[in-house]
C-alpha cells in the first residue's frame, strides 16, 4: 500500500527557535512512524538550508511555497526553479488560494509556474477548491474542472504524470471546520476521474491531498478515505505535538 503523503505548509510562519525545535523533536520519533509516512516540509523558503542543517542524517523531503516561470533575469523578489533545485528542495506548492487571492495569481499564472516546475525536474503540487459561494451555488466542479482545464491547455496530456493534486476547499482552510471525510472522497474521485479522462490514460500516476483545517482530531477519518493519499496541513504542522501525533495517527491506518 502506498504510504501517506504528509505535507507540512508552515505558510508565513517561523522562524530559526521553531525550525531547531522542532526538528529536535521530530527527529526523535523518526524512525517510529516516519517511515510508515512520507513527509515533506515546507517552511518559508529561507529556512530550508538551516531546517536542513538541523536535521543532519534525517531524510526528509522539501517543498517551496511558491517559484516564478522565468528562469532568471530582472525579476525582483522571484525565486526560479534552478534556485528550488539548488537548495535541494524537491516539491513546489503550487495555486494555493492565498496566492490566489492575495497575489492575484490566475489559473493561467499557475499553469505556467506548473510547467517550468514540471520541466525543471521538480514535483507540483496543484492547489485547487472553491469558495463558500461558489459551493453554495453549486459550482464547484465547474471551479475545479477549470483549474485543471488551463493546466492541460498549457502542458499537454501528460500534464499531471507524477504530480500531487490537492482539494483545498477555500472554506475550510484555516477556519477550524474541515470538509466531511465522505465530501472530501467523493470530491476526490471525481478529480481523479476528470484528469484520468482528460490525460486519455488511465495508468497516469499521480497523487490526491486534502487540505483545510486538518487537525489531530479529524485526521484518521480523512485518511483512511479510499480517494485519499495525504493530507496537506496548514496551521497545525507548526506545532510539533500536533504534527507528530497525526503522523503517529496516519501511521496506523
Ligand atoms: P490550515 O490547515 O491552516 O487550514 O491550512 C490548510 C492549507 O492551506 C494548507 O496548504
Amino acid at each position: 500500500m502506498l504510504k501517506p503523503i504528509i505535507i507540512a505548509n508552515w505558510k508565513l510562519n517561523g522562524d530559526k527557535i521553531l525550525v531547531q525545535k522542532f526538528i529536535k523533536k521530530i527527529s526523535f520519533d523518526y524512525k517510529k512512524y516516519f517511515k510508515k509516512n512520507t513527509i515533506i516540509l515546507s517552511p518559508p523558503i529561507i529556512y530550508i538550508e538551516y531546517m536542513k542543517k538541523c536535521m543532519k542524517n534525517l531524510k526528509l523531503s522539501f517543498a517551496v511555497q511558491n517559484v516564478d516561470y522565468n528562469y532568471q533575469g530582472a525579476f525582483t523578489g522571484e525565486i526560479s526553479t534552478y534556485m528550488v533545485q539548488e537548495i535541494g528542495a524537491k516539491y513546489v506548492i503550487l495555486g494555493h488560494s492565498e496566492r490566489r487571492k492575495n497575489h492575484f495569481e490566475n489559473n493561467l499564472l499557475v499553469a505556467k509556474k506548473f510547467y517550468c516546475t514540471k520541466i525543471n525536474n521538480l514535483i507540483p503540487i496543484l492547489c485547487i477548491g472553491e469558495t463558500k459561494n461558489e459551493k453554495k451555488s453549486g459550482l464547484t466542479k465547474s471551479i475545479l474542472k477549470k483549474q485543471i482545464d488551463e493546466i492541460f491547455l498549457i502542458c499537454g496530456k501528460n500534464a499531471f504524470n507524477n504530480t500531487l493534486i490537492a482539494y483545498e476547499p477555500i472554506w475550510a482552510i484555516g477556519t477550524g471546520t474541515n470538509a466531511s471525510p465522505i465530501l472530501i472522497n467523493k470530491i476526490l474521485k471525481f478529480i481523479k476521474k476528470y484528469i484520468i479522462y482528460k490525460s486519455d490514460n488511465t495508468n497516469i500516476k499521480f497523487y490526491m491531498q486534502y487540505g483545510g483545517s486538518v487537525s489531530t482530531e479529524n485526521i484518521k477519518d480523512i485518511i483512511c478515505q479510499k480517494y485519499v493519499d495525504g493530507v496537506l496541513i496548514g496551521s497545525g504542522s507548526l506545532n510539533y505535538k500536533n504534527f507528530l501525533k497525526m503522523i503517529q495517527i496516519s501511521s496506523k491506518n
